[in-house]
């Protein structure tokens, strides 16, 4: 007996090639059924799989088959369609070949009876509106319409819209040219029609007023295209860790380099304030490789050096204060090296840091000087143009604190938190571990207490709800280094407390760092013996208090986070040019 063909008209399936019109495996409608099959001898239809399979009702083949028509139709239709849609795309295929192979044969020369184009970068263009120029850059943005190609280009210094038409537009290179290939080109700078806009000058295009109308143009490296496109390389969605490999190409982008143009601005905005008459501080660059350390030696990078130990240096504060007496104020941008396992948005194991020491101060002193130094490095980035359209590109609602910054003390700050329900980790006294809750299995938060370091959570926590720039001072002796002065007046329980600083920012917490400095040369012996550091290799460092000691004190700025709390960037990952943290050396 010829094989039936079955429907279920609850369980069964029209959807191609998911149900076979077997018993097991069954059509959904009886006209799904007659259009796949409409030779088949018999059908047998079920409401449910729970119903027999019974033949259908004659009206119901007649219905069905009226559908199964309607099917075939729609069906030779789609056939029809698709053959349609191939022999377009074959057309198209073999118009472009065509048209490609013809391109071949057009070449373009710069014409010599042109005025002479002036060589300049993008930022430079304006004094030369009107003017035939010659520019370099890479393809940033790529647009056809008709035969016209509209180029971004990018030099690193700006943006120019581009415009080919007409043959140069029609060479290979112009029909074949890709994302990120570098090119040369030549042409009219023509100031743009009243409300036109072009890309501009910092990283987000803004009007810059004049488009290039390209006379002559050559590529000189073409970027791959297909699998190996730019854009396939990487995109806004690409996993974080490809975008940390592929951070030599992540710096193309708008936003990176915006960001990396800014920390240059920054940096001499910084150089500016501190040199110029109000600060006064002479630059000096003291070395990386140091035999001692400043800040603990948990978080010193070891190396051999000719065979003797030697570490990557953590703060340059005690060469600086070395300076005092020979230069008087100094400052460096130095990179500062920690070997801090933390995976934190605001550690990095290689970091700028901005230090000065100051002689002849007062701890008041040196926290106004500090705030100074701040406000005025931010109103030099706002009185500069590019500076200034850089910030607030990256950030919109940035506004500048207002002088003086709040002054909390490490005390006060304990009650505050304490008010605030900010809770700190319970430690072990011993290990200093925290302890978690059998219960909840969390670490077990208890109320703050004199004596307590705050930690990063409880610090942002703090700035962010105080949403302004906060000094917090004069910390216990023993959450602080070696080196620090010691406050006159001790805690009610007999503590001692530091003539230090640090200045937290709303977003980031912690960017600044600074004390007043034991003056002292016996009270310095003394700190040494007490943190178990050898004074063998500090000779020259206890010298500056034996040979005519001033009171003095100095800071340091962690670069990338004061850019991330400039630009309102997540990550110091995002300030620098190739960040390092743990694991991380590449690229
Ligand atoms: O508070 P710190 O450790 O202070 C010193 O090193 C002093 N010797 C500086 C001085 O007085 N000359 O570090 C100072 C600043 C911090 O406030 C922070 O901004 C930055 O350096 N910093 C880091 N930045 C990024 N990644 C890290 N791992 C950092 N550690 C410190």
């Amino acid at each position: 007996m010829a094989t039936p063909i079955y429907i279920d008209e609850s369980s069964g399936s029209d959807i191609p090639g998911s149900a076979h019109g077997t018993e097991t495996s069954p059509y959904h409608t009886l006209a799904y059924a007659l259009f796949t099959s409409p030779d088949a001898p018999k059908f047998l239809i079920r409401k449910d799989p729970n119903s027999p399979y019974t033949d259908p009702t004659q009206s119901a083949l007649k219905k069905a088959k009226k559908t199964a028509d309607g099917l075939v139709k729609k069906a030779k239709k789609a056939e029809e369609a698709a053959l349609k849609e191939q022999a377009e795309e074959k057309e198209a295929r073999e118009k472009r070949e065509k048209v490609l192979e013809e391109s071949k044969k057009v070449a373009i020369v710069e014409d010599p009876a042109l005025p002479p184009a002036t060589k300049a970068k993008l930022n430079a263009l304006e004094a030369l509106r009107g003017k035939r120029v010659r520019v370099f850059g890479w393809v940033h943005r790529l647009r056809v319409q008709k035969d016209i190609i509209f180029v971004v280009l990018r030099d690193g210094k700006g943006f120019l819209q581009c415009v080919l038409s007409g043959v140069v537009a029609q060479t290979y290179a112009a029909l074949t040219l890709t994302l990120e290939s570098s090119i040369e080109l030549t042409g009219t700078l023509t100031a743009l029609p009243e409300g036109k806009t072009a890309p501009g000058i910092s990283g987000k295009p803004e009007p810059n007023g004049h488009e290039l109308i390209v006379d002559w143009w050559k590529c000189i490296g073409a970027a791959p295209g297909g699998e190996e496109a730019f854009t396939n390389r990487l995109n806004e969605k690409s996993d974080p860790s490809i975008l940390s490999d592929l951070r030599h190409l992540v710096l193309r982008g708008e936003t990176s380099s915006s960001v990396i143009k800014l920390r240059s601005q920054l940096l001499a905005a910084f150089r500016d304030t501190l040199t110029g008459v109000n600060h006064g501080c002479m630059e000096v660059t003291p070395p990386c490789l140091v035999q001692t350390q400043v800040e603990g030696g948990s978080t010193l990078f070891e190396l051999t050096y000719y065979g003797q130990k030697a570490f990557l240096t953590q703060s340059s504060q005690l060469y600086l204060e070395t300076c005092l007496s020979s230069l008087g104020d100094v400052f460096c941008v130095q990179e500062s090296f920690r070997a801090e396992n933390s995976h934190t948005r605001r550690h990095l194991s290689e970091y700028t840091h901005l230090e000065a020491e100051l002689a002849f101060i007062t701890f008041d002193d040196l926290m106004t000087h500090i705030e100074a130094v701040i406000c005025e490095t931010v109103d030099r980035i706002l009185a500069n143009p590019l500076s200034r359209s850089l910030l607030y590109h990256l950030n919109p609602t940035f506004t500048p604190p207002t002088r003086p910054f709040l002054r909390l003390s490490y005390v006060s700050a304990i009650s505050w938190l304490n008010e605030h329900n900010i809770l700190h980790p319970l430690e072990d006294p011993l290990t200093g571990s925290p302890i978690l809750d059998p219960e909840t299995g969390k670490v077990k938060m208890v109320k703050h207490k004199v004596g307590d370091d705050i930690a990063e959570a409880a610090e942002r926590q703090m700035t962010d709800i105080i949403g302004r720039p906060v000094f917090l001072f004069g910390f216990p002796k023993e959450l602080k280094a070696f080196y620090m002065k010691r406050m006159e007046e001790v805690g009610e329980g007999g503590e001692v407390f530091t003539e230090s600083c640090d200045l937290l920012m709303p977003g980031v917490g912690e960017i600044v760092g600074g004390s007043m400095r034991i003056s002292d040369s016996e009270e310095l012996l003394a700190a040494y013996k007490r943190e178990g550091i050898d004074p063998g290799p500090y000779y020259w460092f206890t010298d500056q208090r034996k040979y005519g000691t001033c009171e003095h004190g100095g800071y340091g700025l962690g670069v990338e986070r004061f850019l991330a709390w400039l630009a309102n960037r997540y990550t110091v990952r995002e300030c620098c040019l190739y960040p390092r943290w743990p694991g991380r050396a590449t690229p």
